[in-house]
């Protein structure tokens, strides 16, 4: 009867908007999420009223988006496979969450989005939807057109008068991408062949490290309770804070990555992506963590970590493991606070200082100068003999 659909405004959503009425005959509501990419929303609000939607969702999510699910994602220091900052991984499950509250608020008993079927976004839309409304109806096109060529989809764009300016094969960009406030990714086209490597017109955030200036910049980032609320001393809400960090990385060239990762799919894909803030962010957290955790709760940290970020690279932000595992993490930040100083230099981020009034460090218990009895070096002896004990059974035994 209705559906709510997750719709940009570009080609694509506009395509499945009339399919879906002319398929399903069914009511559309469409949902613009504004999640910090960069574009303009009210063309999406224009284009939907254009196609005689009458109930139209705009909503900027920017805020939700940073304090809600990027900044616990990084109290994790998350990466998937080694590299993969998250980007659009963490921000599936906001979107599917908005998509079906207005679901309730409209009556619709369906939700369509426009992932392909081939990837891992679908995933993260549908098990969102599903753990948060069990009897939704989901309606994923692409996996059930035969709209599944460029050219077929622009012939039924014509077909049925839909704007295909800009998307033509010069006006178009020849990548598939999504950005918003956490980073912006690239995907299909050249990259298709892992050899080649990425033209440099194809970055759209940052500059090359080699155009970033000749100067490098010395920035403070403050920390409360794991996340960061203050740049240089100015306080900022999470998502100016997360632009802060974004304009400071695109400035020195910070974050690009060129990786072959594994889909949840099974397939391989080869990506390219720009994760400036991001990218900072994780090494200040890092660094903060390094003075005001305790040892044994950052190494059991990061034995999760690779779990967790799978959670959320696969799709289960709202199952109850991830919960479980944000728990524990949770748990760990209450000291996270204080000041890291970088140093932002032409693609690198260098962690200068660290200070913090939590700080576990103790520069008298460390010092390589006279610690006037704060540490007996006597007890190292007992401490190693102890531990090398099995060690030297194993030895005397032989083998
Ligand atoms: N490969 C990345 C991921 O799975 C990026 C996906 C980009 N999605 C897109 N619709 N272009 O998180
Ligand atoms: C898509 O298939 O729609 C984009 C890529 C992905 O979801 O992994």
């Amino acid at each position: 009867k209705k559906v709510v659909l997750a719709y940009s405004g570009g080609l694509d959503t506009s395509v499945i908007l009339k399919w879906l009425e002319e398929t399903y005959g069914c009511e559309v509501v469409t949902f613009t999420a504004d999640l910090g990419q960069g574009e303009e929303l009210e063309p999406a609000r224009r284009k939907a009223e254009a196609f005689g939607i009458k109930e139209i969702y705009v909503d900027d999510l920017r805020e939700e988006f940073a304090r809600d699910f990027v900044f616990p994602m990084f109290r994790a220091n998350a990466i998937y496979e080694g590299e993969y900052l998250l980007g659009t991984s963490i921000a599936r499950p906001l979107i599917a969450k908005r998509q079906i509250e207005i679901a309730r608020e409209t009556g619709a008993d369906a939700v369509a989005h426009g992932a392909t079927g081939k990837g891992n976004d679908q995933v993260r839309f549908e098990l969102g939807y599903y753990g948060l409304e069990p009897g939704i109806k989901v309606i994923a096109p692409w996996r059930e057109w035969d709209l599944n060529s460029r050219e077929r989809l622009l012939e039924y764009a014509e077909r049925h008068g839909i704007d295909i300016e800009g998307k033509t094969e010069d006006g178009g960009s020849p990548y598939s991408m999504d950005a918003n406030l956490l980073h912006i990714s690239y995907e299909g086209g050249v990259l298709e062949d892992t050899w080649t490597p990425a033209e440099e017109q194809m970055w759209r955030w940052s500059n090359s490290p080699e155009q970033a200036p000749d100067q490098p910049q010395l920035i403070d980032i403050e920390f409360a309770g794991g996340d960061p609320v203050a740049v240089d001393g100015e306080r900022l809400s999470p998502a100016q804070l997360l632009s802060r960090l974004n304009e400071l990385g695109c400035r020195h060239g910070i974050g690009r990555i060129d990786i072959v990762e594994n889909r949840y799919v099974g397939m391989k894909s080869r990506g390219c992506y720009e994760t400036p803030g991001g990218s900072i962010l994780l090494r200040a957290h890092r660094a903060i963590e390094s003075i005001t955790l305790d040892r044994d709760a950052a190494h059991l940290k990061d034995e999760i970590m690779p779990r967790y970020a799978e959670l959320i690279y696969n799709g289960y932000w709202f199952a109850p493991e991830r919960e479980a595992l944000q728990a524990l993490i949770d748990k760990t930040q209450q000291d996270v606070e204080g000041v890291v100083r970088l140093k932002l230099y032409k693609g690198n981020v260098e962690v200068v200082g660290r200070q913090s009034p939590r700080s576990l460090f103790d520069a008298s218990v460390a010092t390589f100068e006279d610690d006037a009895g704060a540490y007996d070096q006597k007890d190292a002896a007992g401490f190693i003999r102890l531990n090398a004990l099995r060690l030297r059974l194993g030895a005397k035994r032989g083998g």
